[in-house]
């Protein structure tokens, strides 16, 4: 793998000490990291769903998660808290969560309107990692501003083409186990308190490039539209465009859901040591927050 891109290390470096203090104490010094990075992570949080929900609550209202809402299998710690852990062959239908492979970088709850101003993950037991980095389960970032500038950069009139289409073309789609209040915006919208040109607000689902053909007639010069998305999708899962590493247990990791979408490696979901089929015991509680 590359080397540390520079917003894994300013996250990393700026992060904050959540040992021995109340909640409003990390609360407080996680506002004014937010003010500056958007993004900030917090080391040896309690794991405590509720002082997790209470550290939360100073950004907004924490939501109901959406296997409450859905079909999905119900152990979640709390009603605003999804449990993300591989679970072994299940029945029935099945979260992406619980799949072994990587999460492309997406956003939280892209299909809905309001937009969730917030997304946060704590990790529990980061699990089974004695495996080369990649497959370890490490979480990703992608800061939308900073892609946007680069690819500027990197492709100039293409680049607008694309950015224009997917900041102009409202579309409608659904969650695939839930169903909320849904969003008619462009997949790219933008911000009141933007700070530039490519300061906007992503949208973006993780199969949303398959979710289009089914709603293709929604969508005006299809063709070329489809093309814009897979030009984001493709540039959001390049690694030298995304921040990468390792959470341990009880770092927090809490991101504006508008300038960032989050995602995962690969995890190893069964292994064998021994002779002895083990299961990755990773546990993570994401939160989604408006
Ligand atoms: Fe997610």
């Amino acid at each position: 793998m590359q080397t540390e891109s520079r917003l894994a290390r300013v996250i990393q470096d700026e992060h904050i000490k959540g040992a021995g203090r109340t909640v409003e104490q990390i609360a407080d010094d996680a506002r004014e990291v937010m003010e500056k990075h958007r993004i900030c992570l917090i080391r040896d949080f309690p794991l405590d769903p509720d002082q997790y929900l209470a550290f939360l609550g100073h950004f907004g209202e924490p939501l109901t998660n959406y296997s409450s809402l859905s079909e999905l299998a119900k152990t979640d710690p709390h009603p605003q808290i999804n449990r993300v852990k591989y679970k072994k062959k299940p029945t029935g239908a099945q979260s992406v969560h619980y799949v072994a492979g990587g999460l492309r970088p997406h956003s939280a709850r892209s299909w809905r309107s309001p937009r969730p101003s917030h997304f946060a993950m704590l990790m529990v037991d980061p699990g089974w990692r004695e495996v080369p980095e990649g497959e370890r389960g490490e979480s990703v970032v992608v800061g939308w501003n900073d892609l946007f500038t680069q690819l500027a950069e990197r492709d100039g009139e293409v680049f607008q083409e694309h950015f224009a289409r997917l900041s102009s073309t409202p579309i409608t789609f659904q969650a695939n186990n839930v169903r909320e209040e849904l969003s008619s915006q462009p997949v790219l919208y933008t911000l009141d308190d933007a700070r530039g040109p490519y300061d906007v607000g992503v949208r973006l689902k993780q199969d949303l490039g398959d979710k289009i053909e089914g709603i293709r007639d929604q969508i005006p010069e299809f063709e070329a539209y489809r093309d814009s998305l897979a030009y984001l999708m493709e540039a959001s899962a390049e690694e030298r465009y995304f921040a990468c590493f390792p959470m341990d247990s009880g770092d927090l990791l809490l991101l504006d859901n508008h300038r960032f979408a989050h995602g995962r490696l690969k995890i190893v979901g069964e292994y064998v040591v021994d002779g002895e089929a083990r299961t990755n015991n990773r546990e993570l509680w994401s939160v989604t927050v408006h």
